[in-house]
């Protein structure tokens, strides 16, 4: 048995925020792309749905906060299992066509009303060992892309639900990071549902950050 706290690298009394940078942290540092193990990623993963979980449960009748259940690392079952995360996505290019705002809270009730090609909007499955980018690719979708490697913003995402990591030697300024812009193909999801507007490379704010056409460059 293991202590998500000791998992997470945080102390016991460590506020939401605390726990929350903890985590984006240490999730990055365990997945298998960064020097981590599928098992190590997934460990990290389920500490921080214990922590999750006894915040949603809140406070006990004596007023004492639930205590976060340790986790059995000899526990492999099904339940032990991280889920992959579910992501609803849309095409930048039929905001455009639509004449709809980026920052819209309504974008994805209208994309489900407005009959778009099943590669424009939809939904997909992101398995604990893959960028966003990947499982985009597994799933059979062109998305936009270059370098890989966080070295420009042509694999660029809006993140309109959710968050994704974003390692430190990346491109993106912190103001268009903390407007929602994040990188797809090194961007892996630390919650259970995103939602996403990929192909946002065409907008202007990014236009100083995208690598012209090459042999790697899909669109
Ligand atoms: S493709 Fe260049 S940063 Fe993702």
């Amino acid at each position: 048995m293991v202590s998500p706290f000791e998992v997470l690298e945080v102390d016991e009394d460590a506020d939401d925020e605390a726990v929350e940078r903890a985590y984006r942290e240490r999730v990055k540092r365990a997945h298998p792309d960064q020097g981590g193990s599928v098992e190590e990623f997934q460990l990290v993963r389920r500490a921080y749905r214990e922590l999750e979980a006894r915040d949603e449960n809140g406070d006990g009748d004596d007023g004492e906060a639930t205590a976060a259940a340790d986790i059995d690392l000899g526990d492999d079952g099904e339940a032990a299992e991280v889920q992959p995360t579910r992501v609803e996505f849309l095409d930048y290019e039929a905001i455009v066509d639509y004449g709809w705002s980026l920052d819209d809270d309504d974008l994805f009730r209208k994309a489900s009303h407005a009959d778009l090609a099943p590669d424009a909007h939809g939904r997909l499955l992101v398995q604990p060992d893959e960028s966003l980018l990947e499982a985009a690719e597994r799933s059979g979708f062109a998305w936009p892309f270059s370098c890989r490697g966080g070295a420009c913003a042509n694999c660029a995402v809006y993140l309109a639900e959710g968050e994704l990591s974003q390692p430190t030697d990346h491109i993106m300024p912190d103001d268009l990071a903390e407007r929602g812009f994040r990188l797809s193909c090194n961007g892996y999801p630390l919650t259970d549902e995103l939602s996403v507007v990929f192909n946002v490379k065409q907008r202007p704010e990014l236009d100083d950050l995208i690598l012209p056409p090459g042999p790697f460059t899909r669109r």
